[in-house]
């Protein structure tokens, strides 16, 4: 392809042959010429209108011409996004060669959804747009922009002035995690909107890219910017500020006619700037203990004879989804609407698990997925200690690649109630543009794929090749995406009666090198072949190779070999099926946790129960010390034990001792504890941890169960 191929296109498809036009110039340095008819050396956009899905295409490259075909200006697009793949992620020649094919294809969901809340951090039009760019690159047809939250408005409303002045800044933010103690902020004033004329632009770029804007205005949580402007639309009526932290607040919008009116008001400017048959109306996370307090909302649930105050919530947003549909709209809102009674035209947007899909869809509602299990990409996607902070979570990108939009409950007539997926980039944790391209890509992409492609095809092995070489592409755009396709995962295993260390990486074509010194691996290390034999204690590191350079980051395993490790372990009961670790296995293996994380493989957790561990050795052990270590962090409701048991028989005179610990706990993460024991001999260990109990008032999870977690148990 270069200079001299003539060009066609049929007037059906001219905004994207136009658009085509201009990324050849501004990619080869030279535009297309179009010709009346084509000839030899020609590329052509033809209308076909006997292709079936609207989004759909097709690509033939032979050795004279290039015809790309669709029914209409949306499936020509995603043509165009194929053909910008087939090109060298770089250019640097003014000609480039395609290989002869030819491609059908089409997706399998309408919805292929990317969201960005802008309320926790906000980010540059400029900046909105490339986020646009890059879905669009990837076939994703809906932006669900978050725009108004407790933290801040971000949308200009002409009529409410104080919406701009009060409710688009707070005083200051929150720094480090919520679970911080104490709680650090910033002392600065942070916020902004965007004025209408910016959403218009934005809207407008979208749409030339096939990208429908999705905006959503929360109600009725989540909206305490808002009463801090105006102060009657909540049910107290005293001043509330713009709130400076994260989570769930109690100050939501009171269901009297002012509050109607402001929403309505509001929504007649909304509704204009988005051409979209969806408003977003959130709903969900909002607190009742107002409403239970407030004259006017009890009155209103006896007036209206409902329930309580969830059938207090479905008036609110039946209500507002009248009016909505009686402007030609539709409503979206998050899976909490469900609670009380579903509005009757209502989109569900399943976040918590895939339930409230399932209920949705099987009363007829259409469904949208995000499940914090698979599409919230402000969770961490690595245990590396080195992440950048974020809420919590691990959502690796694996998990993402797997992720069946349509759940099992669902029969297949049910099943075409599922629009699509989407990806969530919440942002309390996220305040740059540079991280908000960190944590969705490259998990963008694996949703678009989830969204786009058919399940039957996925394979992750080929998913991260293709991957590595979309690095480049990503590298031209200038995205700062993760990359954890290099890193290793090992490890401590026994073949044949012994125990080695097991490596493993996903990409299969590169060179696994490590040492044993404590040095870090380089060209020169030794390489890794499967498996790798343990004599002693050991500080493994290890890193990916090709023959050049290194490619990933330094793996490190610290193998500590003690008296237990390979010794036979129970456990009564099973640790919780979320935090189940590798398995009682993992408790003995020689390998600690992270001293950061409980997520990680090495960590056990229990929810609620009292634990009893059971080490049974093959032959008598001599023994003179018991330690494990506890994870305590009690934001995340983890607490270490107040006091721990040990009984063990002694081999020599066959008498069972025990004895009971204290276990001291400080404010830090972990919480180690040793009994030191008389040194005797025996073949059976048990451990009893009684769990921590109920949660204080006050604290995080009150009245609920404590967790708790352990790592290795070291005997020496
Ligand atoms: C949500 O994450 N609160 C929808
Ligand atoms: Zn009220």
């Amino acid at each position: 392809m270069d200079k001299n191929v003539s060009f066609h296109y049929d007037s059906e498809l001219q905004t994207t042959a136009h658009f085509f036009n201009k990324y050849v110039e501004e990619t080869l340095g030279f535009q297309l010429i179009k010709h009346s008819k084509p000839d030899r050396n020609s590329i052509t956009f033809q209308y076909d209108e006997t292709i079936e899905n609207e989004e759909g295409y097709e690509i033939l490259v032979d050795t004279s011409q290039i015809i790309i075909k669709a029914k209409t200006e949306k499936g020509a697009f995603y043509a165009f996004q194929t053909f910008r793949q087939l090109l060298p992620a770089t250019v640097e020649t003014n000609s480039v060669h395609l290989r002869n094919l030819y491609i059908k294809d089409a997706p399998r969901f309408t919805y292929r959804g990317m969201h960005l809340d802008v309320s926790r951090h906000l980010f540059s039009v400029a900046f909105i747009k490339k986020y646009i760019d890059l879905m669009a690159m990837l076939k994703m047809n809906t932006f669900h922009w978050h725009l108004t939250d407790d933290q801040g408005w971000r949308i200009e409303i002409k009529k409410y002035p104080e919406l701009q002045n009060i409710a688009a800044y707070r005083d200051e933010t929150l720094i480090g995690h919520y679970n911080d103690t104490p709680q650090q902020f910033d002392g600065k004033k942070y916020g902004g909107f965007y004025t209408q004329e910016e959403i218009k632009e934005i809207v407008q770029y979208a749409s030339e890219r096939h990208v429908t804007v999705i905006p959503e205005i929360e109600m009725p949580g989540h909206s305490q910017a808002a009463i801090a402007a105006y102060p009657n639309l909540g049910c107290t009526g005293t001043t509330v500020k713009v709130a400076t932290k994260w989570g769930v607040f109690e100050d939501i919008y009171c269901p009297k006619e002012e509050t109607f009116t402001f929403l309505e008001d509001v929504l007649d400017e909304v509704m204009p700037l988005f051409p979209a048959k969806y408003i977003h109306i959130g709903g969900d996370e909002a607190p009742k203990t107002r409403w239970k307090a407030c004259e006017h909302c009890q009155e209103l649930i006896k007036k209206e004879d409902l329930k309580d105050e969830h059938g207090l919530q479905s008036y609110f947003i039946t209500r507002m989804e009248k009016y909505i549909n009686s402007k030609g709209k539709q409503i979206i809102g998050w899976d909490e609407i469900l609670e009380g009674g579903l509005a009757p035209n209502a989109t569900v947007m399943s976040w918590r698990g895939t339930n409230g899909a399932v209920e949705a869809a099987k009363a007829g509602h259409n469904v949208i997925m995000t499940p914090t299990s698979h599409a919230y990409f402000d969770y961490y996607q690595s245990d590396n200690e080195d992440e950048p902070l974020a809420i919590g979570g691990y959502l690796p990108l694996e998990k993402v690649y797997y992720f069946d939009p349509i759940p099992k409950e669902l029969s297949t007539e049910e099943a075409t109630h599922v629009l699509g997926a989407q990806g969530n980039v919440w942002t309390e944790y996220i305040t740059t543009p540079e991280q908000v391209e960190y944590m969705a890509f490259p998990r963008a992409i694996a949703m678009a794929e989830v969204n786009w492609s058919n399940p039957r095809q996925r394979d992750y092995q080929d998913f991260t090749y293709r991957l590595s070489h979309f690095h480049k592409r990503l590298d031209t755009l200038n995205v700062n995406y993760a990359n954890h396709l290099y890193e290793i995962e090992g490890n401590v295993v026994t073949r044949n009666n012994q125990l080695v260390f097991d490596l493993q990486t996903i990409i299969r074509d590169k060179t696994i090198r490590f040492t044993t010194d404590g040095s870090s691996p380089n060209l020169q290390s030794e390489k890794y072949t499967p498996y790798l034999p343990i004599e002693g204690s050991t500080v493994l590191k290890a890193a990916v190779f090709d023959n050049k350079q290194k490619l990933g980051r330094d793996f490190e395993l610290i193998f500590n070999k003690h008296a237990a490790v390979g010794a036979t372990i129970s456990l009564e009961p099973k640790p919780h099926k979320a935090y189940a670790g590798s398995g009682s296995k993992g408790l003995v293996n020689g390998v600690s946790g992270s001293n950061t994380r409980f997520g990680d493989k090495e960590w056990l957790g229990f929810w609620g129960k009292d634990v009893t561990i059971t080490i049974e050795f093959d032959k008598p052990t001599k023994i003179s010390s018991v330690s494990t270590r506890f994870y305590n962090a009690n934001g995340q409701w983890i607490y270490a034990p107040k006091e721990i048991g040990i009984s063990y028989i002694n081999e020599e005179d066959g008498r069972t001792l025990h004895q009971v610990n204290q276990v001291t706990t400080a404010d830090t993460t972990l919480v180690p504890h040793t009994f030191q024991i008389e040194e005797i001999t025996t073949k059976h260990i048990e451990i009893f941890i009684p769990n921590y109990g109920t949660i204080q008032d006050g604290l995080q999870g009150a009245g609920n169960k404590a967790w708790t977690f352990l790592d290795e148990i070291i005997v020496k």
